[in-house]
């Protein structure tokens, strides 16, 4: 098997399958390990996880879930995610120092996964455009994603029809709103409305509060590596809704 060529994709495969940078615990697995924390003794049937990228918390959900289903707008992470799944191993390369690359291998046992494997599945699809198919969960995640939608407010008005009551809705987020990603009229929060600062958490309870109950929040950091010495270090906001 040769070694993935797409450098972004192969990032995030550094980002969310290495080890942990400066005792930083690997964020995926880290939300992941959390969600299911919070499921308690909610049933554990059916769980989605949104921009899931290379699939890495789709796969730790499925430690516990019956199935899970990974969903990613870009066709390239879920054909490696999918890869993953079926071959239990990926390759890819990553930039250390100007030209220089390592390589690097995942495989599915090393982590105990092989079989979560069998119960996940990866599929394209946009998020602010979900089909009807996607719905009955009892357990939405989307780690690190609303900051990069076009219409964060259209994903999120859409969950209350995806979530079972008594199901949770997971979100994570640095709030680092770019208008490289969302046009800022689509903002959640992050600006002054007749002047008073909206917080992000604060413009996603006008949305989310008809239908969910804010359980809590709690920071998780993350350290995305660039090369071997250059790392970005954030603090993601974890908010956990109850479907009511
Ligand atoms: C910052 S990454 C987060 C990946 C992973 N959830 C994590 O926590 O490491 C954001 C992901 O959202 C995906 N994404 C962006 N817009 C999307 C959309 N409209 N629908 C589904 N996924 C989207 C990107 O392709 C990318 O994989």
């Amino acid at each position: 098997m040769s070694y993935m060529q797409d450098e972004a994709v192969a990032q995030y495969c550094r980002f969310a399958w290495q080890e942990n940078r400066f005792g930083v615990p690997n964020f995926p697995e880290t939300c992941a390990k959390f969600a299911i924390e919070y499921m308690g003794d909610r049933p554990m049937r059916k769980a989605l996880d949104v921009g899931c990228a290379t699939g890495r918390s789709s796969f730790e959900l499925a430690r516990s879930f019956d199935e899970v289903t990974g969903i990613d707008f870009s066709t390239r992470f879920i054909m490696e995610a999918q890869r993953l799944k079926e071959s239990g191993v990926l390759r890819y390369a990553v930039p250390e120092e100007g030209e220089i690359v390592s390589y690097r291998e995942i495989r599915l046992n090393k982590f105990g996964l092989e079989h979560a494997s069998k119960k996940v599945n990866f599929w394209q699809a946009d998020a602010c455009n979900l089909k009807p198919i996607f719905s009955g969960y009892d357990l939405v995640l989307a780690a690190n994603l609303i900051d990069r939608l076009y219409d964060p407010r259209k994903f999120l008005e859409s969950m209350a029809s995806r979530i079972v009551p008594g199901g949770l809705l997971i979100v994570a987020s640095p709030y680092s709103w770019s208008e490289q990603f969302t046009p800022k009229e689509k903002w959640l929060g992050g600006f002054k409305r007749d002047g008073e600062n909206v917080t992000t958490l604060e413009g996603m309870k006008e949305i989310l509060a008809k239908d969910f109950r804010l359980v809590e929040t709690r920071d998780i950091e993350f350290v995305l590596q660039e090369t071997a010495r250059k790392h970005q270090h954030t603090v993601s906001e974890m908010s956990v809704w109850e479907r009511r």
